[in-house]
């Protein structure tokens, strides 16, 4: 009965993907590159104050992690989960801008694969990326000053659009499958 996860996210066919590339220029990779050490030096602070802004903007965000949901911001920086979901989310970004120029279907098709876990966690939506990309790049603004000239933005919304392009993609794709299932299952 219902959408089994574990089937929904072992696998999501190459065809199911749009197709359509989205390519990074030699400026692109370098501008990314060169402004990536100012925010890599601590990643679970930079990371961390994404996730506070959002928190902020958006409260109900919090209850998605059951365990933060009384937290006061003091006590929710030291949480080992949310330190572990702003680890693992940095290391994501560190990973992409390392192999910006390499062959990205494996990490195309893990993101798929994030983005349909993502949908399996009660609360989750999808238009909650949104506010992170926004709150991304305030807080990248911030942490790199005045070298975030539009260039610099431009080229780093690009890297957060990827990412979460294929975040929604999985995300859309686990509930297709769901649907597929319930037919099935009528027919
Ligand atoms: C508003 C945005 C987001 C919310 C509310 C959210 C929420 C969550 C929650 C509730 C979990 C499960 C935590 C646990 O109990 O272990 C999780 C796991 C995770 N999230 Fe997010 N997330 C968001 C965005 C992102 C983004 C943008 C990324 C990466 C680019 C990301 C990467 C991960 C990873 C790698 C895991 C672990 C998945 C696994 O265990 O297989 N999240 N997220």
């Amino acid at each position: 009965m219902g959408c089994d996860v574990s089937k929904s996210t072992d696998v999501i066919e190459t065809e199911e993907i749009e197709s359509d590339t989205f390519e990074f220029t030699d400026t692109q990779i370098d501008t990314i590159r060169s402004t990536w050490p100012i925010l890599a030096c601590d990643m679970t602070d930079i990371g961390s104050k994404v996730f506070l802004k959002i928190f902020l903007e958006e409260p109900k965000l919090k209850y998605i992690f059951s365990s933060f949901s009384d937290m006061e911001e003091n006590e929710l920086v030291h949480h080992p989960l949310f330190i572990d979901h702003v680890t693992r989310f940095m290391q994501i970004i560190d990973y992409l801008v390392e192999n910006l120029d390499q062959e990205k279907s494996d990490f195309e098709q893990a993101l798929l694969m994030l983005g349909a876990k993502h949908a399996t966690f009660p609360g989750f939506q999808v238009s909650y990326l949104n506010l992170f990309t926004k709150a991304l790049l305030e807080v990248w603004e911030s942490a790199i000053g005045e070298e975030f000239i539009p260039e610099v933005q431009q080229c780093w919304a690009q890297l957060f659009t990827y990412i979460m392009r294929y975040i929604v993609q999985g995300y859309e794709l686990y509930f297709s499958e769901c649907q597929d299932d319930i037919v099935d299952e009528k027919s």
